[in-house]
């Protein structure tokens, strides 16, 4: 079975239909990209896989195990993390703190369990791994308010991953960044793509065609194609939905 399973997967906000029976199927080991142009349903979708919201109808799977009702940080612990819009930083605390904070959470109450000293070295040599992940190591002692825009999405990035996820959710990790600041947030995507099952909504086309293994295109709350980059590239379909959005760019 695929790791994440969407089947006829409705949200009905009053009159709106913004996700409008959804069927998709996300594989292990890859990048699967969903795009869409503005309100398609992407966020919404999101909130839906990470239980923030829950569906008017349909079904969902995730590691061979039905979610649909299950609360989010049971679903967090079945290993689904996502990254948010609005930051969870913060912002008086260095990197390292921030990622302690996020592993401690991880590890709930268990973690009350462990002798003082390891609990502190665990902590800290779990962040330490994180942040070299995200390439962060040279700001460990860092207060965040002092990292560039472009770091403090890296390390949001970093919080979900110290929940230790199989399926990595990402909501325009790229919105509001610079060139270089973009680049590096691909770098770091691709790196975790090697390790991980990543479904990345990125508007940036270019980053979409470089990244994913798979793409999705989600219009008006539903999957019109679901294919490997060139696949979608030339499907006059998918053009259509974009024309007089991002069309050019794909
Ligand atoms: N909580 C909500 N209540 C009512 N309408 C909403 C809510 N969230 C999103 N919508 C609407 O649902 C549609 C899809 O929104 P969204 O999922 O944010 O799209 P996208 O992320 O693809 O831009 C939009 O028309 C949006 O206005
Ligand atoms: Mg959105």
């Amino acid at each position: 079975m695929s790791l994440l399973v969407l089947e006829g997967l409705s949200k009905q906000f009053g009159g709106l239909a913004a996700v409008n029976n959804c069927h998709l199927q996300v594989e292990a080991g890859q990048i699967h990209a969903l795009i869409g142009p503005n309100g398609a349903g992407k966020t919404t979708l999101i909130n839906l896989i990470s239980g923030a919201l829950p569906p008017t109808r349909g079904r969902i799977y995730f590691d061979g195990q039905e979610i649909t009702s299950l609360p989010q940080h049971r679903r967090v612990r079945l290993g689904l993390a996502r990254t948010f819009q609005i930051t969870n930083l913060y912002k008086n605390y260095t990197v390292l703190e921030n990622l302690e904070l996020a592993v401690q959470a991880r590890l709930g109450s268990s973690f009350r369990f462990w002798q003082p000293v390891s609990r502190e070295r665990g902590l800290r040599e779990e962040a330490e791994k994180v942040s070299e992940l995200l390439g962060l190591s040279a700001r460990n002692h860092t207060p965040v308010a002092q990292l560039s825009h472009g770091e403090q999405r890296q390390l949001e990035v970093g919080l979900a991953l110290a929940c230790q996820p199989k399926l990595l959710l990402l909501d325009e990790p790229m919105a509001g960044l610079g060139l270089e600041e973009s680049e590096r947030m691909v770098e770091l995507i691709a790196r975790l793509g090697q390790s991980l099952s990543i479904l990345l909504i990125e508007h940036d086309m270019n980053a979409v065609f470089r990244l994913s293994a798979r793409i999705s295109v989600l219009v008006y709350g539903q999957v019109i194609a679901s294919g490997p980059p060139e696949e979608i590239r030339a499907n006059p379909e998918v053009h259509k939905a974009y024309l007089g959005d991002e069309g050019g760019a794909l």
